[in-house]
């Protein structure tokens, strides 16, 4: 058995709630509701009502497909609104004795103070490594003997207005957020390989109105941020340059889309219906690859401009590995193969069960990823705040049985719909 939790995946594009049962080796669904997104624009809130309304269908459509009301969730949040430094803390320890979890704590606390944005708040603190008197890179220094304890972490703090906006539209579904989830980390926690943790890779997690972005290497996270550009920029391009409505522009790219113009026959053509046009027009597909191409092309030099910004050129041997419905556009591998000089491949999430069908795509990843690392990240902060209470080195997750909290919140209510009469 292992530990039920719901996620809430907020885009620009769609809602996606999951009722999902961690277990240590894969996450069996029990129930998912979709539901386009309104109220939505670069994973920013625009209307809290018409978001709240999309928020309480999903919820609602999760609730009905496994039979399960739901009270509280994780919920996603854009990595466009928040801020990710590296910062490292130090303590000292007295005496002879070894680390305990106290000493963790102050060097922890002492990383974290550094001075926050004005109208942020502190949202993850993920400690990366330790390095006790001469020894670096140690994961866990907790047993051993030393003077001076240093710990080096990745802080990411989000706009609190964002929180609330978001915080508000959810409570409006009836939902408690137990916590907020930052995109690429949940997205990297389900279609990363542990070597490519370990060798150095990036996620890219292209959505509808942002391109999020983390680097992982030895095993943790370095880098947290985003690009604003997404899907839908691509899908107004077409519908600027070709002259049809968004939806129509959508359904173009769906069909007929592709980013790498050479793989495209130049004489094949498709029927469109242009604006304040009578009769039905020829488009070369050559051409529509050439319109998504300029905006995928712009997209990944963004990207590699932080990337080079943030000193981490070079550092990924992994490559980049390419999640969110954006990355279904045939000819992204490619085309991220030339732009970022890099090793790329497409991911969707791995390592789930049940209802878990039309979960298999690469816009699931974040929906996906959100339950487990929502799930370690409550284990990890009940850990240390138990250890803390108790002054004594935290067990091992391992040893507490299962995942070691109860969510509660979410109880079994009704039949779900494919089992009722
Ligand atoms: N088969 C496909 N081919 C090309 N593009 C696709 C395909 N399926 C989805 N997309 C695009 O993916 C985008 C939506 O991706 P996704 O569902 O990951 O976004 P989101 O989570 O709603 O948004 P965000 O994470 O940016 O807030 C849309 O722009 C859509 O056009
Ligand atoms: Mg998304």
């Amino acid at each position: 058995m292992g530990e039920l939790v719901v996620g809430i995946d907020i885009g620009t594009t769609k809602i996606c709630t999951i009722v999902g049962e961690v277990r240590a080796n894969d996450t069996y669904i029990l129930g998912i509701g979709v539901e386009p997104a309104r109220g939505m624009r670069k994973g920013m809130v625009t209307d809290v009502d018409l978001l709240g309304a999309s928020i309480s269908s999903s919820v609602h459509k999760a609730e009905r497909a496994s039979g399960y009301e739901i009270g509280r969730a994780f919920v996603s949040l854009s990595a466009n609104h928040i801020l990710a430094i590296n910062s490292s803390g130090m303590t000292g320890i007295s005496g002879t004795r070894e680390v305990d979890v106290t000493d963790l704590e102050r060097a922890i606390e002492a990383a974290r103070a550094v001075p926050l944005s004005h109208g942020f708040e502190m949202l993850h603190i993920m400690p990366r490594r330790y390095n006790l008197d001469e020894h670096k890179g140690i994961r866990s220094p907790l047993g051993m003997h030393g003077f001076r304890l240093e710990v080096e972490t990745h802080l990411i703090s989000a706009s609190s207005t964002s929180l609330r906006n978001l915080e508000k539209c959810v409570e409006k579904a009836g939902v408690y957020v137990d916590r907020f989830v930052v995109n690429p980390l949940a997205s990297g926690d389900v279609v990363l390989t542990q070597t490519e943790r370990e060798s150095g890779v990036m996620v890219l997690d292209i959505g509808g109105g942002t391109t999020d972005i983390a680097i992982f290497m030895e095993g943790t996270v370095w880098y947290t941020g985003a690009v604003p550009v997404g899907g839908q920029l691509v899908t107004s391009d077409i519908a600027h340059v070709l002259s049809l409505p968004f939806d129509l522009a959508e359904a173009v790219k769906l069909e007929f889309g592709h980013a790498d113009p050479r793989e495209i026959n130049a004489l094949e053509t498709f029927p469109v219906q242009p604006f304040g046009e009578e009769k039905l027009s020829k488009v070369k597909r050559y051409d529509l690859s050439m319109i998504i191409n300029a905006r995928i092309t712009e997209l990944f030099e963004l990207v590699m401009r932080e990337i080079v910004a943030s000193d981490f050129e070079g550092l990924l041997p992994a490559g980049v590995v390419l999640t969110g419905g954006g990355s279904l556009l045939p000819g992204m591998k490619a085309v991220a193969n030339q732009v970022m000089k890099m090793p790329a491949r497409v991911a969707q999430p791995e390592n789930i069960s049940g209802m878990a069908d039309s979960l298999r795509s690469p816009a699931y990843s974040t929906s996906v990823g959100l339950l487990r690392l929502g799930l370690i990240m409550d284990i990890e902060d009940t850990r240390r705040a138990n250890a803390r209470r108790e002054n004594r080195p935290p067990r091992a997750s391992n040893e507490s049985g299962s995942f070691g909290k109860f969510l509660g919140g979410i109880v079994k209510r009704f039949l779900p719909e494919d089992e009722s009469p």
